[in-house]
């Protein structure tokens, strides 16, 4: 009997050499959560057209993760994406070692994966709630993950729930859409506010790509003029120099579930949306020349 407590002992005691589940893939992604505090701004056209932008005319792998329990990244690319996998709700519940690898789906774009839809993320936020190192869950389980892919899309929530935190703790750079609103402007400030917290506190190395002034309307120039000069006021030379305007067609592509390089290759979302995946694509790490033949082949 003490010999058997002997050994258990020493067993608790060496340390555990886990086996990572899934090999390092010689990637390091960068990840670029789409953030503000404020609803219907563009956060999902946004994430889902510069993913697509990304993955199609820059020949990275991109991974766009859906942490919006609303799940309209899956209804957007509803036409291309087959769902596979474990949810990611479970991923982030996981005891620890899981990672969001798991939880992908490929599409028919090449280079680009999602998580889709999972109808428990609400629940699971919930339960992160009460977990010690909840901020941290993403994180963690992005760890392995990000050496698969060169660029990690988080379309985040319109709240500052746990979900837009992991987004936020697991991020490097964050882009932050603002349509020409007050109430979105206040969206922004409010997360800037959130994110100058997470940086001190929980991930020093969190950047603020810019802010991206979304659904802009041309005829509607004082309102427009008025918020601009607010945000260059507040945030200095913050402002992404791409503006993208109201497009129908943006919209008409998300009730088809399908990117708009797809449904209107030749509309004036497609081409603001381009540009800004140039203006992203300049500043990420370059690609080794292998990677980048690798990758352009999917
Ligand atoms: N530039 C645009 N021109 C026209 N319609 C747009 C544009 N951008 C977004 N929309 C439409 O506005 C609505 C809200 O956009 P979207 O879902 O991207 O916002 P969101 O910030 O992700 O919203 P939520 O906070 O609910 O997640 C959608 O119906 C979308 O099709
Ligand atoms: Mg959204």
């Amino acid at each position: 009997m003490r010999e058997l407590l002997r050994a258990g002992l020493r067993r608790l005691s060496a340390p555990v050499a886990e086996a990572p589940r899934h090999p390092d893939g010689g990637r390091k992604a960068t990840v670029i959560a789409i953030a503000t505090r404020k609803g219907g701004v563009g956060k999902t056209t946004t994430s889902v057209a510069l993913a697509a932008a990304l993955a199609r005319f820059h020949g990275r792998r991109v991974l766009l993760v859906d942490l919006d329990p609303q799940g309209h990244v899956t209804t957007a690319l509803k036409t291309i994406v087959a769902p596979t996998g474990t949810p990611l709700s479970q991923v982030l519940l996981a005891d620890r070692g899981a990672e969001v690898l798991d939880a992908i789906s490929p599409t028919s774009i090449p280079n680009l994966w999602v998580t889709p839809y999972d109808p428990n993320l609400s629940a699971a936020e919930d339960i992160l709630g009460s977990r010690i190192g909840k901020e941290m869950v993403l994180r963690d389980a992005l760890r392995i993950t990000r050496t698969h892919f060169d660029v990690i899309v988080l379309d985040c929530p319109p709240n500052l729930g746990n979900l837009s935190l992991n987004g936020l703790v697991a991020a490097d750079r964050v882009l932050v859409p603002c349509d020409p609103s007050p109430l979105a402007l206040n969206g922004v400030h409010a997360l800037v506010d959130a994110i100058e917290t997470i940086a001190a506190r929980l991930n020093p190395d969190l950047d603020v790509m810019g802010v991206l002034l979304t659904r802009v309307d041309g005829r509607n120039t004082t309102v427009n003029d008025a918020i601009v000069k607010e945000i260059e006021k507040t945030y200095g030379h913050a402002l992404m120099p791409v503006r993208i305007g109201v497009n129908s067609d943006l919209a008409k592509a998300q009730m088809e579930g399908r990117d708009i390089f797809a449904f209107a290759p030749d509309s004036r979302g497609a081409a603001q949306y381009r540009d800004l995946a140039d203006h992203v694509a300049a500043v990420l790490p370059a690609l080794p020349s292998s990677q980048v033949t690798d990758s352009v082949s999917g």
